[in-house]
């Protein structure tokens, strides 16, 4: 087969760039969002290769009447909406763009450590409801405190080389540190115990895991000081949601930030009435710069695989 013959389907909105870059290399693109399944299902045998971000559903069913397809990409990094087993049954190759976000997820968790410590949605909220209660909004100063990060890969490096910037002391806790690695300037590697006893803000930035999941439940909650911040913009379960209730609840912790859930989409939880509980609607990824760069990574893979044979980004192993 000729390499202008392979066909991609554009299932969902994805950077205009991601189309060129697929397009010039010599691909045929078509761009076909907002597709029922039914349609995508009519359509999908036609195509070498699907690029989706979460709206269109990879499911067993699609992949059944997909008869040509060798490659499906996710803008992002969650691959929640695409059946892996199903796909790596199929033989086809399953890729994500890991690398494009970052940024946007680190700086939302920064926006939440400045965000909690001054009360800025509440006072906010509280001016538009016309009042001028200058003694609710009392803050703390970030300068000087002590950050915990935790997960110190790509995301939890970038948010304590900011932070050690901000002029926090920056404590960092990731297992699968070598030995004898020597932590960035500002930084002290601590272990989980040390760290979540020491800082005054906690971030999370590690997979979710069976190691990790419900991490941060009621034991490891109480540990923390009775005034810290713990902020999660990296995968709902780590923090046990109903745990994390029952200790703010009876007044443990100053407050907590949560951009990802258990349960996506996840309705009004106990914990979100809380009123020292800020929430984003997993966001971390929604900034206009990290869409561009993971739709251009994404046509760069689809590039590389389809008219190279190279493999990069898989999530699943052929
Ligand atoms: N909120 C969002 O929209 C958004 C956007 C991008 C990424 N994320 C999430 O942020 C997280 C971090 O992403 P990344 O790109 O930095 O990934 P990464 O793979 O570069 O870093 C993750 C780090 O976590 C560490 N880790 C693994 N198990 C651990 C454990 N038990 N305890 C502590 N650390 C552990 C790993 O060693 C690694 O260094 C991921 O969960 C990712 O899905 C969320």
């Amino acid at each position: 087969m000729s390499q202008d013959q392979f066909r991609v389907l554009v299932a969902d909105d994805m950077a205009a760039d991601a189309v060129a870059i697929m397009s010039d290399a010599g691909l045929k693109v078509d761009v076909n969002t907002g597709r029922t399944p039914e349609q995508l299902k009519e359509i999908i045998g036609q195509y070498h290769g699907l690029a989706v971000r979460s709206s269109s559903k990879v499911t067993s069913s699609l992949l059944e009447g997909a008869s040509q397809l060798k490659i499906v990409g996710r803008a992002g990094v969650g691959v929640d909406n695409i059946d892996v087993p199903a796909a790596t049954k199929k033989q086809v190759l399953v890729i994500n763009t890991p690398a494009g976000n970052g940024i946007a997820a680190g700086e939302l968790a920064l926006g939440y450590i400045f965000a909690l410590a001054r009360k800025l949605p509440q006072s906010t909220a509280s001016m538009k409801a016309g009042q001028w209660d200058k003694k609710a909004f009392m803050g703390v100063e970030i300068t000087g405190k002590t950050l915990g990060v935790v997960g110190f890969g790509n995301i939890g490096r970038m948010v304590g080389d900011r932070a050690v910037g901000l002029k926090m002391n920056v404590l960092a806790y990731d297992p699968f540190i070598q030995p004898g690695a020597v932590p960035p300037s500002g930084t002290e590697f601590a272990t989980l115990e040390e760290l979540i006893k020491r800082s005054d803000f906690i971030t999370l930035h590690m997979p979710l895991t069976p190691d990790t999941k419900g991490l941060f439940g009621r034991d490891n909650l109480l540990k923390m000081k009775k005034n810290a911040y713990l902020i999660n913009c990296a995968r709902g379960g780590i923090i046990d949601e109903a745990a994390l209730y029952e200790v703010m609840k009876d007044g443990h912790l100053a407050g907590a930030a949560l951009d990802v859930f258990e349960e996506e989409p996840c309705g009004p939880l106990p914990v979100l009435s809380l009123p020292n509980v800020l929430s984003s609607p997993h966001t971390g990824a929604s900034t206009k710069e990290a869409q561009v760069k993971v739709a251009i990574e994404l046509a760069e893979v689809f590039v590389d695989f389809l008219l190279k044979g190279k493999v990069r980004n898989a999530v699943n192993k052929l």
